[in-house]
């Protein structure tokens, strides 16, 4: 049984789930309602997805939905990208891939790869183009993606937006090269401004080590953690966080 509280002090939206398996169902659940919405009003549904771990069991689940789900009106994004090849096994294209893309019949041409194999500052570049592009926006619009998928990292990070990192504070690009220096690596990420312009932001937390994580974001003002800065001017956001991952709220 899944508790959906709608936290008085914030704008949220924060379902805690009993455990993973809950969560990529509350996921996949929410997922399928910002899609059919999004086709009923604009015909399409355009969601940018998160990488790391907790998105794959959401992704594989999705995937059994292959006969169901409306894939030639769904058109697929990622929030950020690590500096590797779409092959390399810490390329968030590759996970999806391998836990969605290659078990449903989206296709090809409705999937959005970052290109991290020219290099950060070009990828980025080409990235953004390829928005701009998809979007058709006039002068000084931004693109409005209907669903942005996140995670937190356990420093507070979110997309590749880290702590103390260049891209925090950018304000006019969509997607930008950031340096991270805990990693000793270039990332290509959305921006603040783009991921606030979406229609809903989802957050999916899973596990204990991110409870002190949860409480602070939660239970303490401030925009301590990049984490913080996520707030849909006028779009949803929701947290999916397992129970692990609540233990401290
Ligand atoms: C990435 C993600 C990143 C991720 C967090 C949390 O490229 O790694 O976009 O922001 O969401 O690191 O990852 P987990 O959910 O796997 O802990």
């Amino acid at each position: 049984m899944t508790e959906n509280i709608r936290r008085p002090r914030k704008p949220d939206y924060l379902m805690v789930v009993p455990d993973v398996n809950g969560l990529n169902r509350a996921a996949v659940d929410d997922i399928r309602v910002a899609a059919e919405a999004a086709i009923r009003e604009h015909g399409r549904f355009t969601i940018a997805l998160s990488g790391g771990n907790t998105p794959r069991g959401v992704y594989s689940l999705l995937a059994e939905e292959k006969d169901t789900f409306p894939w030639t009106k769904t058109y697929f994004f990622f929030g950020d990208e690590r500096s590797v090849p779409p092959d390399h096994p810490d390329s968030n294209y590759r996970m999806a891939r391998e836990s969605l893309f290659s078990k449903v019949p989206v296709p090809e041409q409705n999937i959005f790869r970052i290109a991290a194999e020219l290099g950060a500052a070009k990828a980025a570049e080409q990235y953004e183009n390829t928005l701009k592009q998809f979007f058709t926006l006039q002068a000084g619009q931004w693109p409005r993606f209907d669903l942005i998928l996140l995670g937190i990292g356990e420093e507070g990070h979110t997309a590749s937006l880290f702590p103390e990192s260049a891209a925090l504070t950018e304000t006019s690009r969509m997607v930008v090269s950031n340096w991270i220096e805990k990693l000793k690596t270039e990332r290509i990420t959305f921006t603040f401004p783009l991921i606030n312009n979406a229609g809903e932001a989802m957050f999916l937390v899973a596990g204990a080590g991110k409870a002190e994580i949860i409480r602070d974001v939660f239970l303490t003002e401030g925009e301590k953690y990049p984490v913080q800065r996520v707030h849909p001017a006028h779009g949803r956001l929701l947290w999916i966080v397992d129970q692990a991952a609540a233990s401290l709220l």
